[in-house]
């Protein structure tokens, strides 16, 4: 893939450790995004996913191991590693008091921009997030996807060539979690930028190039999505028994088999071959049965032993209690 001049990756994480008092958030990370890629970072929270992106934007050090972005190491070359980013944090950071233009002003201010290219740049970034006839207005009175669409803008107002985005849907209704991978999608076909994304909305990342799945600070795999299907999802059967003795008698034949039980189903292992011979042997014992084709979200109990749904649930509660993201739409 690469040829004798290429330059370097956009971003080369090699063995990142970072230990915050006594937690461990992040235990030898090491992956590569390719240029122009569409790369999630996939976990539940407390994965590590945000210590990661802090480290790779240079507002936070790894204790070991090494981030290079475009080959330049974020410890020792900050600054020229800073100007090849654009950043969406996850905790909300516009100043609330500016209009709209004023934050993307500012932004190209600090990054050094001269006075006409910003004005151009910030005028092509109104119209790609579809916030033009807002410009004038005073930031507080946008709704929280608007405040988003407008973080993403500003993430570009520098051109910055590598986008990093941390949760940038999270707490948002499901119209506006579209219209956010729209214009990410947009912006990665006209600018050709290289796209790191965090998420723990498992659905979300079905449309990437690649998927690293993080827990509890580790890389559990990484792979286009359909290869992690093939690799680690396997099928599965959700199956409801009759009765009590008719799921203890399904876990007992088939306890080598069990991926977990979800309410009143059992979920095991399937394939083909074992729909067929389950049904002869224990059919008579099911209320219902469904077979689950290979999944995101299988893939991510096969690794974790857990699902993903689960924690999602947890997170939007300590969200909420947090109110990290802009208390209004939390509710
Ligand atoms: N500043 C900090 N001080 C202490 N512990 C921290 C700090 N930042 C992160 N941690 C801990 O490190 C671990 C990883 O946190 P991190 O925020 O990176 O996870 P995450 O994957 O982004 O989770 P989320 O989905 O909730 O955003 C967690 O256990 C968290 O509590
Ligand atoms: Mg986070």
């Amino acid at each position: 893939m690469a040829e004798g001049t290429a330059p370097a990756p956009p971003i080369r994480v090699d063995a990142i450790s970072r230990r915050f008092g006594r937690t461990l958030a992040l235990d030898g990370v090491s992956f590569e995004v390719r240029d122009r890629e569409f790369f999630a970072l996939l976990g539940p929270n407390g994965a590590g996913k945000t210590t990661l992106l802090h480290i790779l934007c240079t507002v936070l050090r790894p204790d070991s191991g090494q981030a290079l972005i475009r080959g330049l190491d974020v410890v020792r070359q900050p600054l020229a590693a800073r100007r090849l980013l654009g950043i969406v944090f996850q905790e909300a950071s516009l100043d609330d008091r500016l209009t709209v233009r004023e934050n993307l002003d500012l932004h190209g201010l600090v990054f050094g921009v001269p006075g006409a290219l910003r004005r151009r740049r910030i005028d092509e970034m109104l119209a790609l997030v579809e916030l033009t006839a807002w410009a004038d207005r005073t930031t507080r009175t946008l709704s929280s996807g608007m405040k988003r669409r407008l973080e993403i803008a500003r993430a570009l107002i520098h051109d910055s060539e590598i986008l990093l985005l941390d949760e940038p849907t999270a707490g948002l209704d499901a119209q506006s979690r579209e219209r956010i991978w729209s214009y990410i999608r947009r912006l990665r076909g006209e600018r050709h930028i290289t796209v790191l994304v965090t998420t723990h909305y498992i659905e979300e990342v079905e449309g990437c190039d690649r998927v690293c799945i993080v827990d509890r600070g580790r890389v559990l795999a990484l792979d286009a999505p359909e290869t992690l299907k093939r690799t680690h999802g396997g099928q599965m059967l959700r199956i409801v028994p009759r009765g009590d003795d008719d799921r203890r008698a399904i876990l007992g034949r088939f306890a080598d088999r069990l991926k977990g039980e979800a309410g009143d189903a059992i979920l095991l292992a399937s394939d083909d071959a074992f729909v067929e011979a389950f049904l002869a042997d224990c059919g008579r014992r099911i209320r219902s049965m469904t077979v689950e084709i290979p999944s995101l979200e299988t893939v991510f109990l096969t690794l974790t032993g857990r699902a993903l749904r689960d924690q999602s649930a947890g997170e939007s509660e300590r969200t909420r209690a947090f109110g990290r993201r802009g208390g209004e739409h939390t509710r």
